[in-house]
């Protein structure tokens, strides 16, 4: 007789495998088509709709004081993505996440159980200094998952580099579109260099409780 899990055979995912080949043996992964363009498009049409609503800034409201010192070590406006109430494009978004994070529980038993996104929008002369993604006391964020929204034709000299700190060296990083970058939040220190033109993307973490 037949064995009850012949019947289901766990195929591998090749892109899914490498991004785990890559996260075990230099700590981030890049993938520079995890979104398709009309994914970009859509969730960059998503991101634009609430920035003209004001949702953003009704986000930063209640951080009045820290503004001036957050705003020395980053200049970026967060409107974090409440996944209970998702539009179309952010369903497809989340779809793909939850297939990698479902992927990386059942391969690698990382044991993530929360997530949490936000949109990011970088304005003109803004960066993020060097940091990591950690908190002190507070180690759930396991990895971090960056995805731009730039137009199709960004260049490199439009500033926003992503510098990942490796033992090896740096890292330098363009924010084109549909690309996805992925580290794992407590060992890797990162920077955002300044922009020189609107820098959009949704940054996020998969996380244990
Ligand atoms: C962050 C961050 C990197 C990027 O939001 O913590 O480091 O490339 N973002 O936007
Ligand atoms: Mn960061």
């Amino acid at each position: 007789m037949e064995s009850l899990f012949e019947s289901i055979p766990f195929s591998e995912n090749p892109l899914y495998e490498n991004i785990i080949t890559d996260l075990t043996s230099k700590q981030f992964s890049i993938i520079d088509n995890f979104f398709t363009s009309e994914e970009v498009l859509a969730l960059r049409q998503s991101l634009l709709d609430k920035y003209e609503e004001d949702a953003f800034k009704k986000s930063a409201i209640g951080n009045r004081t820290n503004e001036v010192i957050k705003k020395a070590i980053r200049g970026d406006i967060i409107l974090w993505i409440d996944e209970n109430n998702i539009n179309l494009s952010e369903q497809l978004f989340f779809n793909k996440i939850n297939d990698l994070k479902d992927y990386l529980n059942r391969t690698c038993f990382l044991g993530i159980n929360q997530k949490e996104f936000h949109y990011a929008i970088y304005p003109e002369g803004t960066f993020y200094k060097r940091h990591l993604d950690t908190f002190q006391n507070d180690d759930r964020r396991k990895l971090s998952f960056v995805c731009y929204l730039n137009e199709e034709n960004w260049k490199p000299e439009n500033g926003g580099e992503l510098v990942l700190y490796l033992e090896k060296g740096e890292e330098v990083v363009y924010p084109f579109p549909g690309k996805v970058v992925i580290f794992e939040s407590q060992i890797l220190e990162h920077e955002v260099k300044p922009v020189n033109t609107p820098r959009l993307s949704i940054t996020g973490w998969l996380k244990t409780r």
